[in-house]
C-alpha cells in the first residue's frame, strides 16, 4: 500500500498540537499519507480525532503512538531540583509553583483499543518496538505496522520484531528522537541506504526533508516514502501556536537537542528554557512537569517557554497551504 500512494509523502505524526486532523487530511487528500500523532491524546479524543480525518479525506491514513515503556522512578531530590529550575519561568507566568502531577502519561492499552476500532490503515510508534500482542492484534485487523529506528540496529530489531515497514529518522530532525537505544544522530540519506540493504521492509525516510530534491534524494537511496515534518510547521492546516510559528519566521534560532521539556532527546528551537534547564526528570515525567508552563506560554504569546520542535532545515519550511507544500516537496524546485 505505502508504494501504491500517488504521492511518495508522508507526514510525518506530530504530537502536541501541531498535527491536526485537518493537517493528515490535507496531506491525504493530495494522493500522500496524513498521520495523526496521538500519543499525548485521551482514548476519546483519538478517537474524535481520527474521525474528523475521515470526514476531511478519504484514503489511508497514519495514528502513531508512544511504544509503552515503564515509568521510570523519580526521587524527591530529583524533583525538587527539577521544579527549582522551573519556578522562576513560573514566576514570570505569574503561576503557583510548578508540581509533579500524578498521572504522567496516557493509557497505551486503551489508546491501542481505539486504534483498532477505528482501524487506521497503518499504526506507527517511536520509542521502542510494537509490543508482540499488540502487533498481532493490529495485523489481525489488517492494520499496517511501523516502528521507529534512528540506527542500523534498531532498524534489525524492528525487522525481528514483525513489524512491515521502518521510518528511519536521521539526526536532523525535528521533535523527539524515535529511537530507543541511545539518542543517535545519523546521516538521513545514509542510513536510509544502509537499512534499505540490510532489511527489505519499506522505509519512510525522516529528518530533514524540506524540498522536491531531498525528496528524490530519499527515494533514490532507497526509501518507499518521504516522511517530513518541519516541512510542514508553517501550514495554514497545522496547529502550530502562533509565537511558533513566529520563531519558525524569524529563523534567528539554532535548533539544539534537549531534554528540558520532555526528558527525552529532541531537536528545536533554542530558548531561554533550553538553555536554563540542567536537572530535567526523566521522560515522561519532564513533559508533565512542564505542561502548565508550556500551556500558560503559549497563551500569553511567550515562545521562550514552549518546545518549539524544528529539524535542521526549518528555515526552507513554507507558510502556504498543506497542497502546495506538498507540491513543492513533488514537483520542480
Ligand atoms: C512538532 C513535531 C512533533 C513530533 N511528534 C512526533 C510524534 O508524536 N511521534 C513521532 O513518531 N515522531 C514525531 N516527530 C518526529 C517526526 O516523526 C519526524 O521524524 C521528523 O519530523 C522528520 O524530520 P523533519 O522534521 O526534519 O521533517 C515530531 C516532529 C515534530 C517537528
Amino acid at each position: 500500500m505505502l508504494a501504491q500512494l500517488r504521492t511518495p509523502v508522508a507526514l510525518a505524526p506530530m504530537a502536541g498540537g501541531v498535527g491536526t486532523p485537518a493537517l493528515a487530511a490535507a496531506v491525504t487528500r493530495a494522493g500522500g499519507l496524513g498521520s495523526l500523532g496521538g500519543a499525548y491524546l485521551t482514548p476519546q479524543a483519538l478517537r474524535d480525532a481520527i474521525r474528523e480525518v475521515r470526514t476531511l479525506a478519504d484514503g489511508p491514513i497514519v495514528v502513531n503512538l508512544f511504544a509503552p515503556q515503564p515509568v521510570p522512578e523519580v526521587t524527591p531530590y530529583a524533583v525538587a531540583l527539577a521544579t527549582a529550575e522551573l519556578a522562576p519561568f513560573h514566576d514570570a507566568l505569574h503561576l503557583s509553583p510548578p508540581t509533579l502531577p500524578e498521572r504522567v502519561q496516557e493509557d497505551f492499552s486503551a489508546q491501542l483499543d481505539v486504534v483498532l476500532e477505528e482501524r487506521p490503515e497503518v499504526f506507527s510508534v517511536a520509542f521502542g518496538p510494537i509490543p508482540p500482542d499488540a502487533l498481532a492484534a493490529l495485523r489481525s485487523r489488517g492494520i499496517l505496522t511501523v516502528g521507529t529506528a534512528t540506527s542500523l540496529s534498531e532498524a534489525r530489531a524492528l525487522h525481528e520484531s514483525g513489524v512491515d515497514a521502518i521510518t528511519v529518522q536521521g539526526g536532523a530532525a525535528g521533535g523527539h528522537r524515535g529511537g530507543w537505544q541511545d539518542d543517535a544522530l545519523a546521516d538521513t540519506l545514509t542510513l536510509v541506504r544502509e537499512v534499505a540493504r540490510a532489511t527489505p521492509l519499506p522505509v519512510l525516510a525522516a529528518g530533514g526533508l524540506m524540498t522536491a530534491g531531498h525528496v528524490r534524494a530519499a527515494l533514490e537511496a532507497g526509501a518507499t516514502l518521504a516522511q517530513c515534518g518541519t516541512a510542514f510547521l508553517l501550514a495554514d492546516e497545522a496547529g502550530t501556536a502562533a509565537p511558533y510559528r513566529h520563531a519558525l519566521r524569524e529563523g534567528t534560532r539554532d535548533t539544539v537537542l534537549t531534554r528540558a521539556y520532555s526528558g527525552r532527546a529532541a531537536r528545536g528551537l533554542r530558548t531561554t528554557f533550553t538553555d536554563a534547564v540542567h536537572h530535567p526528570l526523566p521522560f515522561p515525567h519532564q513533559n508533565a512537569l512542564t505542561r502548565p508552563l508550556r500551556t500558560a506560554g503559549a497563551q500569553a504569546g511567550q515562545a521562550d517557554v514552549l518546545s518549539l520542535w524544528a529539524g535542521t532545515g526549518y528555515r526552507q519550511a513554507k507558510a502556504t497551504g498543506t497542497a502546495q507544500i506538498v507540491a513543492s516537496l513533488t514537483s520542480g524546485n
